[in-house]
């Protein structure tokens, strides 16, 4: 059976084995993933690959705890977190009331959360009351709105400094990991160098200290725009309509069910 990491065993990876993060949104895959992944997290990009969504905007506490508690039942043995979704840590008061009820209710190890900086009096509020906080800096997708898109960060010096801020405050609040999301690959190192906690790298290049990719991505199934920074690992999508069609087709002739599918 697979042991299950805790926060430390984390802590301690970092510049020492690569930590790979998988998400998972449901117990199925959860339990598939569970092999392989050191962490799973569950994403409110659930929002847009499970909901159907433009962006993750509009996903809600209740539906994340709906989903966690899903990927903990497929997935008992490993370290899971969880996205806290838009709108639910705007103060600190907000934010422990949300974690709380997170933690309450399903079995996540921490709660992830976008933000730099000016978000590290929430960071550190939760930690104070024993919320496992992951931070999210560079391409916050919960600022896709406000920002006006998607847009790759740490090109500039001046950029870059204030990343290293704010991965800095991050930890100084207490936070035990930060993701980094679309960041050019050396202010990432930068980034990674500049703080003791792991950092988790998503289109940050290779430098960070782990790993994470949406499994829809990575497996092929999301086809309607691939951004650079993923690699299929199978070409999910394909496999599946193919297998449904060869259903269909034999539905259609008779030659499903045959003797040894029937009772
Ligand atoms: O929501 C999500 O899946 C994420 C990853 C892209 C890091 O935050």
């Amino acid at each position: 059976m697979k042991k299950k990491l805790t926060l430390n065993d984390i802590l301690r990876m970092k510049s020492k084995e690569k930590i790979v993060v998988i998400t998972a949104y449901d117990a199925l895959f959860a339990s598939l993933i569970e092999e392989s992944a050191d962490i799973i997290l569950v994403g409110d990009s659930l929002n847009m690959s499970f909901a159907g969504e433009e962006d993750t905007l509009s996903a809600t506490l209740n539906q994340m705890i709906y989903h966690t508690k899903a990927v903990c039942k497929g997935a008992p043995n490993s370290l899971i977190i969880t996205d806290m979704p838009f709108g639910t840590y705007n103060n600190k008061d907000e934010a422990l009331k949300n974690a709380v009820k997170v933690y309450q209710q399903t079995k996540a190890a921490a709660i992830k959360i976008e933000g730099g900086k000016e978000r590290a009096h929430i960071i550190e509020h939760l930690t104070k009351n024993s919320i496992a906080v992951v931070g999210h800096i560079g391409l916050m997708p919960q600022f896709v709105r406000s920002e006006g898109g998607y847009k790759v960060r740490g090109k500039t010096q001046e950029d870059i400094e204030q990343l290293i801020a704010d991965a800095i405050a991050i930890e100084k609040a207490g936070a035990f990991c930060i993701v980094i999301e679309g960041v050019v690959s050396d202010a990432a190192k930068a980034i990674t160098e500049a703080v003791t906690i792991p950092t988790i790298g998503i289109g940050a290049g290779g430098e960070t200290d782990g790993q994470v990719l949406v499994w829809s991505d990575m497996l092929g199934f999301f086809t309607a725009f691939v951004p650079k920074f993923v690699k299929q690992y199978m070409q999910g999508a394909g496999d599946v309509k193919t297998a449904l069609a060869q259903f269909c087709t034999e539905v259609k002739s008779g030659k499903f069910p045959e003797e040894k599918h029937t009772y």
